[in-house]
């Protein structure tokens, strides 16, 4: 089975698509393949076969999700099925001058971690001026799948291959992503 990395982004004014974009780009750069997807694009009973997602959201209202992630964060936090094999990451974005900071990522963070998913990189909340703190978490990420390539190319290739490879220094591997 051939998988891409999914970056799922809940947004209202931009800046989680955005960030999105440039962490699925970068991780294209390492060498596999990785699309930014809008969360109400995304079927939320889909997440059963992914095998390793990245969210980045935002908060809006008072602690609220952004309308496109609404469903998608009902959905963890309702009556979803159980999720071991997903590996996943969070970036909240916020303002750290509303009482319920970045809690839209908290939320996402704490109902994949009760579904059993495996947290593979620290959350990152990000206030106002995000950039900093991002470029944070986009290193955390690259790390993590730099480590995937490498692992992939000191073992054999009898591993399955749930990642499709694009160009780059681990092209022609396989990776368990
Ligand atoms: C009307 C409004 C409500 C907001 N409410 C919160 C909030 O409750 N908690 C928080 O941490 N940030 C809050 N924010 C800040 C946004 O999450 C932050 O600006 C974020 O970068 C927006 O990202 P987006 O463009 O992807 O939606 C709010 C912003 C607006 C405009």
């Amino acid at each position: 089975m051939e998988q891409r990395i999914q970056v799922l982004f809940g947004t209202e004014t931009g800046n989680a698509e955005y960030c999105a974009e440039v962490l699925a780009g970068a991780i294209g750069e390492v060498g596999l393949e990785a699309v930014h997807v809008d969360m109400e694009d995304f079927l939320p009973e889909s997440l059963v076969d992914e095998s390793l997602v990245f969210i980045i959201t935002s908060t809006h209202g008072n602690g609220d999700p952004p309308p496109n992630a609404a469903e998608l964060l009902e959905h963890l936090q309702g009556g979803a099925q159980a999720l071991p094999d997903l590996r996943y990451g969070v970036c909240g974005l916020g303002d750290s001058a509303f009482p319920y900071f970045a809690q839209c990522g908290k939320d996402f963070d704490a109902a994949l971690e009760r579904l059993g998913a495996q947290r593979v990189v620290d959350r990152v909340d990000c206030d106002d001026d995000f950039d900093a703190e991002f470029a944070q978490f986009k290193e955390s990420v690259l790390n993590y799948v730099r480590g995937l390539l490498t692992d992939a190319s000191d073992s054999n290739t009898s591993e399955p291959v749930t990642c499709s490879l694009m160009s780059g220094p681990g092209a022609g591997v396989t990776s368990s992503c």
